[in-house]
């Protein structure tokens, strides 16, 4: 079993919606058994939160589910949880990085390294920008180019 945690800064925008993007892909692609999803914010200010609405409307005009979901911090035990911890900004990666010891040799990378010629590097966060369908696009080539590489690397 491979085990994707998506961190984003509070947990109701960006890492819900790759979270459900990615379970979408791996559904398609016939990898739903094979890969367990799940995501975390650096932030503690929603926790118990589902969603922003924002990311539930993009998500239900997409028909992906955000069923149970709420916000939760990262834990330190998350660096024994999962295989792959997928930031979406670089501030996420400075945080993480401020909550990992040299023995947490965990995989860390920005969603957007998995896209060969991105448009942007970091997510734009639409708690601040409103843009939700940018988010939702960036996450979705970004998710696609994650599972691409998980599939190259396990031999799935
Ligand atoms: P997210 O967006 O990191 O994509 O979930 C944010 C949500 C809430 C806050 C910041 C970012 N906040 O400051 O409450």
């Amino acid at each position: 079993m491979i085990r994707i945690l998506f961190v984003c800064l509070g947990n109701i925008c960006r890492s819900p919606m790759a979270e459900s993007v990615c379970r979408d892909v791996l559904a398609k692609e016939g990898l739903a058994e094979q890969v367990v999803v799940d995501s975390a914010g650096t932030g503690d200010w929603h926790i118990g939160e589902s969603p922003h609405k924002g990311t539930r409307h993009i998500l239900d005009q997409h028909n992906m589910s955000y069923e149970g979901m709420q916000a939760r911090v990262f834990a330190e035990s998350d660096w024994e949880q999962f295989d792959y911890v997928i930031a979406m900004d670089a501030k996420n990666i400075a945080d993480l990085e401020q909550l990992r010891s040299a023995l947490q040799n965990v995989f860390v990378a920005r969603l957007m390294d998995f896209v060969k010629t991105p448009k942007k590097h970091d997510i734009p966060d639409p708690y601040f920008t409103g843009d939700f369908n940018e988010t939702f696009e960036l996450i979705h080539e970004g998710c696609t180019g994650l599972i691409r590489h998980i599939k190259d690397k396990h031999d799935l």
